[in-house]
C-alpha cells in the first residue's frame, strides 16, 4: 500500500453544518491511489497525535481529495481553523477501503450511514454510480440542523432516504426500519455501512438475517495510523478464532460477519 505524507495545499473550505467542515486538498498522487472507505491522517499544529478523517470524495482529474469532519476537541478545532490557501499536513490514503470493485455489477448497492459516518459513503456512491450500479443511501441524522451531503447523493442519482431521530426531516427513527424494507426487495448485492457502533451492530444483524454481503467501516481512536502501535485494536473473528486487529491498517473496513460488538 502506498501512501503520501506532505503539507498539501487546501483548495476549498466550506462549513456544512454546525461544527462540520469540508476541506478539498490538492494531493494528486494520493488522489490517484485512494479508494472509497480509506482515510487520511491529519496533523493539527501543536498536537502530537494526528486525527483520522475518512475520505469523502476523490477527484483524480483535479488531483484532489475532499474530507469532511466534525470538530470534536481542540485538535479538530485547530484543523478547522485552516483556510483555503493554507497547507494541511496529511498522510493519505490509509486503510483498506470497501470492496466495491469486487461486487458483481448489476445488483443494487445499499449504503447505510449515520452522522459523521455519511461522508465516506459519498465516494462509495460515486464509484458504484460510475459502474452504472443502482445505489440506495440510507442516511441517519439527529435532526434537520445536522443533515450533511444529502443533496449531493441526490444530485449523483442515488435514491436517498433520510432518517432523523427527532422526525424533523424524512423518516422518524433509526435506519433499521428502512433498511429492512430495502432488504425485503431482494435485489441488494452488497451493503456498506459507516456510523456509530449501535447502528453498525443493527446493520450487521440485518445483513446476516437476509444473508447479504456486508462491510462495516469501524472507528477507533488512533495514534500512529499506519499499523505500528496497535493502539486501535478491534475484536475480529477470523481463521476460526478471535483476533485483535488494527483498525488503521487491517481495517477500517471489515466484513460485518467478522466484527465482534
Ligand atoms: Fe497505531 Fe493503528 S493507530 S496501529
Amino acid at each position: 500500500m502506498s501512501y503520501y505524507c506532505d503539507d498539501f495545499l487546501i483548495k476549498e473550505k466550506n462549513a456544512l453544518a454546525k461544527d462540520i467542515y469540508s476541506f478539498t486538498v490538492y494531493c494528486p498522487e494520493a488522489a490517484a491511489a485512494a479508494k472509497c472507505g480509506q482515510f487520511v491522517h491529519i496533523r493539527a499544529e501543536g498536537f502530537t497525535l494526528r486525527r483520522p478523517v475518512s475520505i469523502c470524495r476523490v477527484d483524480r482529474e483535479k488531483g484532489t481529495i475532499r474530507i469532511v469532519f466534525a470538530v470534536k476537541g481542540e485538535g479538530t478545532a485547530e484543523i478547522a481553523r485552516l483556510n483555503k490557501g493554507d497547507r494541511m499536513n496529511m498522510i493519505a490514503p490509509l486503510g483498506n477501503g470497501f470492496s466495491s470493485a469486487e461486487i458483481p455489477q448489476g445488483k443494487r448497492v445499499l449504503l447505510v450511514s449515520g452522522g459523521i459516518g455519511v461522508p465516506p459513503m459519498l465516494e462509495t456512491a460515486r464509484r458504484h454510480i460510475s459502474r452504472n450500479d443502482s445505489v440506495t443511501a440510507l442516511l441517519g441524522f439527529r435532526g434537520y440542523g445536522n443533515i450533511i451531503l444529502a443533496d449531493e447523493f441526490e444530485k449523483m442519482g442515488v435514491q436517498t432516504v433520510i432518517c432523523t431521530d427527532d422526525g424533523s426531516v424524512g423518516i422518524k427513527g433509526t435506519i433499521a426500519g428502512p433498511m429492512r424494507a430495502e432488504l425485503e426487495k431482494e435485489d441488494i448485492g452488497a451493503v456498506f455501512a459507516c456510523g456509530p457502533k449501535p447502528m453498525l451492530k443493527a446493520v450487521a444483524e440485518l445483513a446476516n438475517e437476509y444473508d447479504v454481503f456486508c462491510e462495516l467501516s469501524l472507528e477507533e481512536r488512533m495514534a500512529c495510523g499506519v499499523g505500528a502501535c496497535v493502539g486501535c485494536a478491534a475484536r475480529i473473528k477470523r481463521d476460526g478464532g478471535e483476533k485483535l486487529l488494527r483498525v488503521c491498517k487491517d481495517g477500517p473496513v471489515f466484513n460485518a460477519a467478522e466484527v465482534i460488538f
